[in-house]
């Protein structure tokens, strides 16, 4: 009875100190051409978090004669959220100048790392300088936690895959964009903001948005 007690006690204070920070991110037709969902992450600790995600693309007006949704998307965290008077956007409206490149602290270095330009191109790690962008979801999760920048989510646990236009999925990420950058930057490492979705076929960014705490 006294051993019980004391682990419950125990455990509720472990429960207490527990970190349970949680961002979301609500896509609204309204703003994003026709598209609809949303991408929630709930933290554990700095570095590991569980994020879920449901994106119905059946009403989106905004894809290019290059890009097949059917095909497929790839999705990422992104450095920035620069538009105020929205929480969620499309094509253009997820643009560079909208919501930067890749969360990337580790330095993984795709071609579209918020840091490819500096910090990559100082390490040697651009194409130009002969560097391959070594990230797979088969590789990562055997345990290749480097080879994938922090941000790139398909890259990590694979494209999503929605021959109906639908797509939806989970995943524990025990190497997650770390909560102290949340909207803020140190010495380190970029800030990330933002979760974009992009065809998988051309690369086109489709639909982005806002993450806040919720
Ligand atoms: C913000 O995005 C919306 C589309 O979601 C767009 O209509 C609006 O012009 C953008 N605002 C700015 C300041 O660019």
């Amino acid at each position: 009875m006294k051993l019980t007690s004391a682990l419950t006690v125990l455990a509720s204070l472990s429960t207490a100190s527990a970190l349970r920070q949680k961002y979301c991110a609500k896509i609204d037709p309204e703003t994003a051409s026709g598209a609809k969902g949303y991408f929630t992450t709930t933290y554990s600790s700095n570095n590991e978090a569980t994020f879920s995600l449901s994106l119905d693309m059946s009403d989106f007006t905004g894809e290019a004669d290059s890009c097949t949704i059917e095909n497929g998307l790839v999705y990422h965290v992104h450095s920035f959220w620069n538009n105020e008077t929205v929480s969620s956007s499309a094509n253009s409206f997820c643009g560079a100048s909208y919501t930067g490149g890749h969360y990337d602290p580790s330095l993984a270095c795709s071609s579209a790392s918020e840091d490819a330009k500096d910090k990559c191109a100082a390490i040697g790690r651009t194409a130009d300088q002969g560097y391959e962008y070594p990230c797979n979801s088969d590789d990562f999760g055997d345990g290749h936690l480097a080879s994938c920048e922090l941000g790139d989510l398909s890259g990590k646990f694979g494209e999503l895959k929605g021959g109906d236009r639908y797509f939806y999925t989970s995943h524990k990420d025990t190497l997650a964009p770390f909560v102290a950058n949340y909207k803020e930057t140190d010495d380190n490492a970029n800030m990330w903001s933002s979760v974009v979705f992009h065809c998988k076929d051309d690369a086109s960014r489709l639909v982005c948005a806002d993450l806040v705490e919720c």
